[in-house]
C-alpha cells in the first residue's frame, strides 16, 4: 500500500466555520501563502456558493498560490458546483469537494429526502461536477452516524459516477478510534472499487478524539488523505491539528511508516498566523505549538534536559519553527532585529514602507514598555493595542 499522506488543510474552511473566526480575503491568501511554505498538499479555500466574500475568497487564492491543489467545497447540486467552478477558474490544480448527508437523521430531519434521493442526488453531482475538474472529492456528511449499507450504496456509485477521494467525515465528533479505523477498512472491504479513490479522514474533536480518530483511520482504515487545520481551530471543538497529525508522523516514524510533505520548520510560523489574524489565543499547553511545548520548569527536568536534550524532549523545538529568541526586543533594537521577529512570526509586510511604519510603532511602544513581547509585535501590526 502507498505510504504518502496527504495532507487537507481546511483552516480557510471548515475552521472560519468556528465561530468568530471569520477572516478577510488579504487575511486568507495570506494564510494560503503560508500553507503553500508549510507544503500542504490541498488547501480547502472556502465553501463558494455560501457567500460572495467566500467566493472571491477562493479565486484570489487561486490566483496567489500555485504549489498546491486549491479545492472548493459545495452541497451537491448544479448552482453550489457551478459557483464552485467559477471560482476555482485562476487555480494551477483544483479539486471540487461535494457532500450530501447520508445519516437517518439528517436525511429525515434536515434534508427531508429518502435514502433514494439522496443516492440520485450524489450521483448527478459527481457527474455534474465532472465538467469542471476530473479531481473531485465526495463526502457522506455525518458519515460516522450513516447506517453502513447505505454507505457502501452510496460510495460504490460516486466512485462508479468518478469521485477520485472519498471522505468519511466524523461530522460532530461521535467516532472513538479503533471503530472509527475499522469502519473505513470494512467500508474498503466491502465496497468493490473502492481502490479507485483514495480515502479521507475528516473529523470534529467534541470528546478530544479528532487526532487519535485520524490517526485510527489511516492506520486501520488505510485512509491516505488526513483533513486537517492550523491548531485545530474549527466548529464547537474544532478538527484535527495538523500539527499534531504531521509530528505524530514524524516522531514515531517507525511505527506509522508514512511520509507527508510538510516542512515542519513552517508549523509555529503558521500557527503564530492563524492565531494572530483569527484572535483566537493559542493555550499554553497546546501539543507542539502551544507555549509551553517545550518549556521545562521542574529543576528535575531541567537538569536532564541539559544532560540530554532527549531525557525530556520527543521533538525538537526548532524542527518545527521555534526559535532560541534568544534577542530581547527592546528600546534599542534595531530595524533588523525587528525585521528578522517579524519573518520568525510569520508576518509579511507588502513594503518596506509598511516595514518602516510598524518599526516606528514599535519604537514608539518601546519608550513606554521595558521588552516587547511577541504579543505585542502581533498586534501593533495587525492595528491594535498592544498587549499591557
Ligand atoms: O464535518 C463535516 O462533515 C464537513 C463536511 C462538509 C466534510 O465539514
Ligand atoms: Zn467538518
Amino acid at each position: 500500500m502507498n505510504n504518502r499522506l496527504i495532507i487537507f488543510d481546511t483552516t480557510l474552511r471548515d475552521g472560519e466555520q468556528s465561530p468568530g473566526a471569520s477572516m478577510t480575503r488579504e487575511e486568507k491568501v495570506r494564510i494560503a501563502r503560508q500553507l503553500e511554505k508549510l507544503r500542504v498538499d490541498v488547501i480547502e479555500a472556502g465553501f463558494a456558493a455560501a457567500s460572495q466574500g467566500d467566493f472571491e475568497a477562493i479565486r484570489a487564492i487561486a490566483t496567489a498560490v500555485r504549489e498546491p491543489v486549491v479545492c472548493s467545497l459545495a452541497r451537491a447540486n448544479d448552482r453550489d458546483l457551478s459557483r464552485a467552478a467559477e471560482a476555482l477558474e485562476p487555480a494551477a490544480r483544483k479539486r471540487i469537494h461535494t457532500f450530501i448527508a447520508t445519516s437517518p437523521l439528517h436525511m429525515q430531519v434536515k434534508l427531508r429526502m429518502s435514502p433514494e434521493q439522496v443516492l440520485e442526488q450524489a450521483k448527478l453531482a459527481i457527474r455534474f461536477a465532472r465538467n469542471f475538474t476530473d479531481d473531485i472529492e465526495f463526502s457522506p456528511e455525518d458519515g460516522s452516524r450513516s447506517e453502513e449499507d447505505f454507505l457502501c450504496r452510496v460510495l460504490e456509485n460516486v466512485i462508479a459516477e468518478g469521485a477520485t477521494t472519498i471522505n468519511f467525515p466524523d461530522t460532530v465528533g461521535y467516532a472513538v478510534p479503533e471503530l472509527y479505523g475499522e469502519t473505513i477498512r470494512r467500508l474498503r472491504e466491502r465496497i468493490p472499487n473502492s481502490d479507485k479513490a483514495v480515502w479521507s479522514v475528516h473529523c470534529h474533536n467534541d470528546l478530544g478524539l479528532a487526532v487519535a480518530n485520524s490517526l485510527a483511520g489511516v492506520m486501520i482504515g488505510g485512509a491516505r488523505q488526513v483533513e486537517c487545520t492550523i491548531n485545530g481551530l474549527g466548529e464547537r471543538a474544532g478538527n484535527t491539528a495538523l500539527e499534531e497529525v504531521v509530528m505524530a508522523l514524524r516522531t514515531r516514524g517507525g511505527y506509522f511508516n508514512l511520509e507527508c510533505g510538510i516542512d515542519t520548520t513552517q508549523i509555529v510560523p503558521a500557527s503564530k498566523m492563524v492565531s494572530q489574524i483569527t484572535g483566537f489565543a493559542v493555550q499554553p499547553n497546546k501539543a507542539v505549538v502551544g507555549a509551553n511545548a517545550f518549556a521545562h520548569a521542574s529543576g528535575i527536568h531541567q537538569d536532564g534536559i541539559l544532560k540530554a536534550r532527549e531525557t525530556y524532549e520527543i521533538m525538537r523545538a526548532e524542527d518545527v519553527g521555534w526559535t532560541a529568541n534568544k534577542i530581547v526586543l527592546g528600546k534599542l533594537s534595531g530595524r533588523n532585529a525587528f525585521k528578522q521577529r517579524l519573518q520568525e512570526l510569520g508576518i509579511e509586510l507588502d513594503s518596506e514602507a509598511e516595514i518602516n511604519a510598524a518599526f516606528t510603532r514599535f519604537k514608539e511602544l518601546a519608550d513606554r514598555k521595558a521588552e516587547i513581547f511577541d504579543e505585542d509585535i502581533m498586534a501593533l501590526v495587525s492595528g491594535e493595542e498592544a498587549a499591557a
